[in-house]
C-alpha cells in the first residue's frame, strides 16, 4: 500500500518525506486555508520536495471552469494530480482531463456506485471518505471493501485511495482490505510506528548496554 500525506503543512511534509516511506501528497481547499498559503506558492513546495503525485484540488462547480481550474493547477509541476468533485460536472471533467493524460484524484466518494462512475471516467485515484462515513455510523472500511470488488470484477486500472483516515488501525484495516493508498495526516503515519512494548524494550536493551560499557563506534 502506498502512503500519501493528507497536508498543505510543508514542514510536516518535508518531516515525513525524510524517512523515504511517503509517496505522495494530497491536499484540499481545507488544508490550504490551514496552512495559511497562496495555493500555487505551497502547491510548487511541496512538489518540488516529494517525488510522487501531488493532489490539487479544483474549486470551481461547472465542468469547463474545472478544465480551466485543472490545467492551471497542471502547470505547477509534472507531478500535480487534479483533484475534482464526485459530481457530475466533476466526473465530465474528469474523463476529459484523464484522456489528455492528466493524473486525477476524484474527492468526496461515500458510495460504490460513485466509485464506479469515476473509474469509468477514468479517473487515476478515487478517494472514499473513511472517517466522515464512521462519524455518521456507517462503516466506511466495508466501502473500501466495496469498491475492491467492483474494480477487481472489471480490472479497472484506478487506485483505490482511502481518505479521511483519522487513526492507525484505519491504516492497518485500509491495508487489510486491499486499498491501493491511503492518505493520513502526518500524526496518523507517525503513530503507526508506535508500540508500548518497543519502547519497554529498548528501554530494557538500552539499560543492559550501558552495563557493557561497549561501544560499536
Ligand atoms: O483526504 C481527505 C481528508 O482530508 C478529509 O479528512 O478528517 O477532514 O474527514 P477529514
Amino acid at each position: 500500500m502506498k502512503f500519501f500525506v493528507d497536508s498543505a503543512d510543508v514542514d510536516a511534509i518535508a518531516e515525513l518525506n525524510d524517512t523515504g516511506l511517503v509517496d505522495g501528497v494530497t491536499t484540499n481547499p481545507s488544508l490550504i486555508m490551514k496552512s495559511g498559503r497562496d495555493i500555487i506558492e505551497v502547491t510548487k513546495e511541496i512538489c518540488d520536495m516529494v517525488d510522487g503525485p501531488v493532489s490539487a484540488e479544483v474549486v470551481a462547480m461547472e465542468a469547463d471552469a474545472m478544465l480551466a481550474e485543472g490545467r492551471k493547477l497542471a502547470e505547477i509541476a509534472d507531478n500535480i494530480c487534479i483533484k475534482l468533485p464526485l459530481t457530475l460536472e466533476g466526473l465530465k471533467a474528469c474523463k476529459v482531463l484523464s484522456s489528455e493524460g492528466f493524473k486525477t484524484n476524484v474527492t468526496l466518494c461515500f458510495s460504490a456506485n460513485q466509485a464506479l462512475l469515476a473509474a469509468k471516467a477514468g479517473a487515476t485515484y478515487i478517494s472514499p471518505f473513511i472517517g466522515r462515513l464512521d462519524d455518521i455510523n456507517i462503516d466506511g472500511m466495508d466501502l473500501i471493501g466495496d469498491i475492491r470488488t467492483i474494480y477487481d470484477n472489471y480490472d479497472f486500472d484506478t487506485q483505490i485511495l482511502a481518505a479521511s483516515i483519522r487513526s492507525a488501525n484505519h491504516m492497518k484495516d485500509a491495508a487489510l482490505i486491499g486499498a491501493d493508498v491511503a492518505t493520513a495526516p502526518p500524526n496518523v503515519i507517525k503513530a503507526m510506528a508506535n508500540h508500548v512494548l518497543t519502547d519497554k524494550g529498548l528501554e530494557g536493551f538500552m539499560k543492559d548496554w550501558a552495563k557493557t560499557g561497549q561501544k560499536i563506534l
